[in-house]
């Protein structure tokens, strides 16, 4: 079973994404750490932010993301760089990698090919990002997206920031999302919308184990239609209850 989550920065996505996974004990697919990644290896080699360019640094990047008891791990070129991706710079650098078409599209042929291993193998998986529910896995079992008013998008970042030891107002925290936000939802490729099929959560009044409840009771819906529409052999014992596994 496929779950995708999408929506804008500050939206609550991560966080909801991560927690609805270990809910359900299925893998944790954050789909920005990948376009984070790349976007670090840009600056890292000093290339430019073109398709060009791009095509050359796409061939020879080793990009591994993990899954540790500690959280996501992500790996480049062998080096641990799970705490650089996350950096103002490496921030602004996605935002603008992530409009390149020839990044998207190694992207999202490598998200799909970790989607579907885990599906192969009888597991669900749960991703979250801006193009999952639309142009990843249009055919997704639940597709969630997510919203908040801008004040609390720009709150629940500058808190995280905050966290982490920076000092940054929170006026240019809600500029640097506005920004973000108009550039996800104006590239020509894959821009951030919301699938018409997609169930809209508005995170601004919630906190995070009432939006973790929202998304696990859809996907155990989700459950319980599919097994309702697998016929029952007739010999067979009666279902036993459904624990969220594929
Ligand atoms: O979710 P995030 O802030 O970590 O994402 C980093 C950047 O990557 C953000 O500018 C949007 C972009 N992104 C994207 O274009 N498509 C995705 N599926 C995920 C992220």
């Amino acid at each position: 079973m496929i779950v995708a989550i999408d929506g804008p920065a500050g939206s609550g996505k991560s966080t909801t994404a991560r927690r609805v996974a270990d809910a359900v004990g299925w893998l944790y697919l954050d789909t920005g750490a990948m376009y984070r990644t790349v976007a670090l290896a840009f600056l890292d080699r000093g290339i430019a932010f073109t398709d060009e360019a791009a095509d050359g640094l796409l061939s020879s990047l080793n990009l591994d993301l993990r899954m540790g008891l500690d959280g996501l791990q992500v790996m480049l070129d062998g080096q641990d760089v799970t705490d650089r991706i996350r950096t103002p710079e490496a921030t602004e650098a996605a935002s603008r990698v992530s409009t390149l078409p020839s990044v998207r599209h190694r992207l999202v042929e490598e998200q799909r090919r970790m989607a579907r291993q885990q599906t192969a193998d009888g597991l669900g998986v749960v991703m979250e990002g801006r193009d999952i529910g639309t142009v990843v896995f249009p055919d997704a079992d639940v597709k969630v997206y997510m919203v908040a008013n801008p004040e609390a998008r720009a709150e629940r970042r500058h808190r995280e920031l905050t966290d982490q030891g920076k000092t940054v107002s929170l006026d240019a925290v809600a500029e640097d999302i506005a920004e973000r936000d108009a550039r996800d939802a104006t590239r020509a490729v894959s821009p951030l919308r919301q699938a018409e099929d997609a169930v809209v959560l508005d995170t601004t009044g919630l906190d995070i184990s009432d939006q973790v409840e929202r998304v696990v009771e859809l996907i155990r819906a989700r459950l319980r239609e599919r097994d309702a529409a697998t016929p029952v052999k007739s010999d067979s014992a009666a279902p036993a209850a459904h624990s969220p596994s594929s």
